[in-house]
């Protein structure tokens, strides 16, 4: 068992990793500055696990804080959640991005070189991948240029940590592209709980159904795809925590930096969400057609065959699960992690 160090670990993704690694008898260490989360999420990952994890309320910029929580706590590996991801708000104020998603990392990974640790799983994203390329996309497909900020400083972290593991080979590090993250932990108890509007399709979708918003507007319904709207590849929250362990447990071995693809390798489409979620959930979900959203394209999904081969990684959730596992989180929390 080891002791990991979980950066933004309070966040969507990272609570549910949280509660994956304290299940598989690691110990963990949190540091979030709540910037787009509430401690409400480790407090339930306790709960859920009934075990106890240690948080630090701090940033990844503060290099004072990082060496105290270093030699704190003996860690042996780094999972690296913390982060902005509002694609519009890039776009708005770039250098706020650049100076957390690049700044960030750079301040952690210093910190990380002066306490000795060298294992880092990174959270990438599908957006790196060049917008030619086509669907299935493959790890050895050629990165682009992402049309936002956002995509952009995942990219430049990417081959950051690239260049980093080239030249010294102490470093061991996974770049995890996440395609779309949706879905909540079985108990309803966590989930995602995004900042005003949701940017996102299933967060959105969710609050409709709740009663929060009036209907979903569809960027879109003139794709060439074979209804007409988005295509994508929607991974259940749970089976990417777990991609996580997995990643680690490769790492925790092997030296170098490498990419694996996160999704289930099925394209989806925004209509076959919204049907779906309908059918499973029995709740109505009003919609309209509206423009296509800038910066989207048609279609996007993975091929996963490396990260089932090399990290003996498999999703075990499919569609009707993260339509349920969405709703009941959503139905359980109205106002997400603020009950009042
Ligand atoms: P999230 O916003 O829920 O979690 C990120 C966490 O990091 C939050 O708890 C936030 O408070 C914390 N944080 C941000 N800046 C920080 C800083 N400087 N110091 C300390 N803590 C900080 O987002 P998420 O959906 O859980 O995403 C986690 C990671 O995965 C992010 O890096 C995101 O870019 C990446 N990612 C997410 C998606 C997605 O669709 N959710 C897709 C691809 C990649
Ligand atoms: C978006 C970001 C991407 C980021 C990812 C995770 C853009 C252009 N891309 O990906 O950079 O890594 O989120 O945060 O923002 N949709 C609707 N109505 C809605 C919301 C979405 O029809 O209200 C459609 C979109 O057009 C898309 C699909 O639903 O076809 C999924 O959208 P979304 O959840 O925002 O994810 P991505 O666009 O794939």
């Amino acid at each position: 068992m080891a002791k990991i160090l979980v950066t933004g670990g309070a966040g969507y993704i990272g609570s549910h990793t949280c509660v994956e690694l304290l299940t598989a008898g690691h110990d963990v260490v949190v540091i979030d500055n709540l910037s787009n989360s509430s401690a409400a999420s480790l407090s339930r990952a306790e709960q859920l696990t009934q075990k106890k994890l240690s948080f630090i309320e701090g940033d990844i910029r503060d290099a004072t804080v990082l060496d105290q929580l270093f030699q704190e706590h003996s860690i042996d590996a780094v999972i690296h959640f913390a982060g902005l991801k509002a694609v519009g708000e890039s776009q708005q104020i770039p250098l706020r991005y650049f100076d957390n998603n690049i700044g960030g990392t750079i301040c952690l990974i210093r910190a990380m070189q002066r306490a000795g640790v060298f294992k880092l799983v990174f959270s990438s994203s599908a957006t790196v991948y060049d917008e030619s390329n086509a669907s299935p996309l493959n790890e050895d497909m050629p990165t682009g240029m992402p049309s936002n900020n956002y995509g952009y400083t995942k990219l430049i972290v990417e081959q950051m940590l690239e260049k980093l593991a080239a030249a010294d080979d102490q470093w061991s590090i996974a770049l995890l592209r996440y395609f779309n993250p949706v879905g909540a932990h079985k108990s309803g108890r966590i989930g995602e709980d995004p900042n005003g509007i949701p940017n996102n399709l299933m967060p959105y979708l969710t609050q409709v159904a709740v009663g929060r918003r009036q209907k979903l507007s569809i960027f879109g319904n003139d794709y060439d795809t074979p209804d007409g709207t988005g295509v994508r590849d929607y991974i259940h929250v749970v089976d990417l925590a777990n991609a996580h362990l997995c990643a680690l447990n490769h790492r925790l071995k092997t030296q170098g930096c490498r990419a694996w693809n996160i999704g289930t390798g099925n394209g989806i489409s925004v209509k076959q969400i919204r049907d779906n979620f309908e059918k499973v959930n029995g709740v109505e979900i009003p919609f309209e057609y509206v423009p296509r959203r800038e910066g989207d394209v048609a279609t996007s999904f993975a091929d996963n065959a490396r990260a089932i081969a090399e990290l003996g990684w498999q999703p075990q959730y499919g569609l009707a699960d993260m339509l349920a596992d969405s709703w009941n989180w959503q139905k359980q929390n109205p106002n997400g992690f603020n009950e009042s």
